[in-house]
């Protein structure tokens, strides 16, 4: 029995992740034996041209280890990784400088991928620096057009990151991100560390980003009520799997994994009734040791619904009415 999620490829296709493995080895103290921590275990999902597709869980589940996958940043294990057909896990250097082109990032805090000596359009001019055959002018003229199309003004490419509020910055990251008209955004955590209002503006900017230019995004949050209204998809992960995926209209709505609901749970909702329903699951304790994790379903520890066999057997892959699918012998009896 597998608990590998499939979902078949299609020609709109953009990113195909299939079986995507990562393990990062550690040692807890001098005298203890190397352990590993599977960081991502069997991760595998279809993100097409122009959809959003959200990744969330607790922070530790595996979501920027996924990501930082998918962009070579790490290593991976075993699976693979295909981006319009080619497979990113075989590439070499050279191969995927050119294939980065199509696969930007936006980061929870822009001070680290902004560099704070340098100006806002230094910053966004560098990957057309890298990318394209533009000269200075042209590399100019470029960064105030960005700049207006993220809301911002053409005069503030001569000023510097710290001049900014964050969600200013976020615009800023962004217009970066898109300068090379990427195919795909991952945007990790790109909205969590701003307030509500903020959020909202920056999710509307990145919707007319994908109407506009077609852009896909892969959207990484802890929190589910940021991803309900951008993605089309939604994808929970608990550490390191993906236990449930769908349509987020109807895993937001209809949620079939115990773990989703307590997520949701958490998430309020203006109908009382379903409100109601969803108290009756929360979450607690914390997260399992990563390096040690429950045999049988890894959520077994903190399920509300538990049973026997969750201790002993990994739950096999059952689809879900409205879309998707999950991993809970809840759903497989
Ligand atoms: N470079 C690393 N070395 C060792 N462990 C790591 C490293 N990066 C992430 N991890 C571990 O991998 C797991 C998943 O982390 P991460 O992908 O950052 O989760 P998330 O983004 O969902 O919060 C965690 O247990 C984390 O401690
Ligand atoms: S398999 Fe068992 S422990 Fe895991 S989520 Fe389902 S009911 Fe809970
Ligand atoms: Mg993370």
């Amino acid at each position: 029995m597998t608990t590998e999620l499939v979902k078949t490829e299609s020609p709109s296709t953009l990113l195909s992740v299939r079986g995507l493995r990562v393990e990062f080895p550690i040692r807890r103290g001098m005298f203890s034996k190397k352990q590993v921590i599977r960081a991502v275990d069997d991760v595998t999902f279809d993100l097409r041209s122009g959809e959003t597709f959200a990744l969330v869980g607790e922070s530790g589940s595996g979501k920027s280890t996924t990501a930082r996958a998918i962009l070579r940043l790490v290593d991976v294990v075993a699976g693979s990784v295909l981006l319009d057909g080619v497979d990113v896990t075989r590439l070499s250097k050279q191969e995927l400088r050119a294939t980065r082109r199509n696969m930007q990032m936006v980061f929870q805090d822009p001070y680290s991928s902004l560099d704070p000596s340098r100006t806002v359009g230094d910053a966004i001019a560098e990957p057309l620096e890298v990318h394209t055959d533009l000269d200075a002018a042209e590399r100019r003229s470029k960064v105030g057009d960005l700049l207006e199309q993220v809301g911002l003004e053409r005069a503030h490419a001569e000023r510097y990151p710290h001049e900014f509020s964050g969600g200013q910055r976020q615009r800023i990251a962004i217009a970066r991100a898109i300068a090379v008209e990427p195919k795909l955004v991952i945007a990790d955590e790109a909205v969590s560390a701003l307030d509500v209002s903020t959020q909202n503006q920056v999710i509307a900017l990145l919707e007319r980003l994908s109407a506009e230019l077609g852009i896909a995004y892969l959207f990484i949050a802890h929190d589910l009520a940021v991803v309900r209204h951008i993605a089309q998809t939604t994808a929970v992960m608990y550490l390191g799997r993906i236990v449930e995926w769908g349509p987020s209209e109807r895993l937001f709505t209809e949620p079939a994994h115990p773990y989703t609901q307590a997520l949701l749970s958490a998430v309020p909702v203006p109908d009382p009734e379903r409100q109601r329903r969803r108290e009756r699951i929360r979450l607690s304790g914390e997260l399992p040791d990563p390096a040690d994790p429950p045999g049988g379903c890894a959520f077994n520890t903190r399920c509300p619904l538990v049973m026997p066999i969750c201790r002993e057997q990994s739950p096999a892959v059952t689809e879900v009415s409205g879309g998707g699918q999950v991993a809970c012998h809840l759903s497989t009896t």
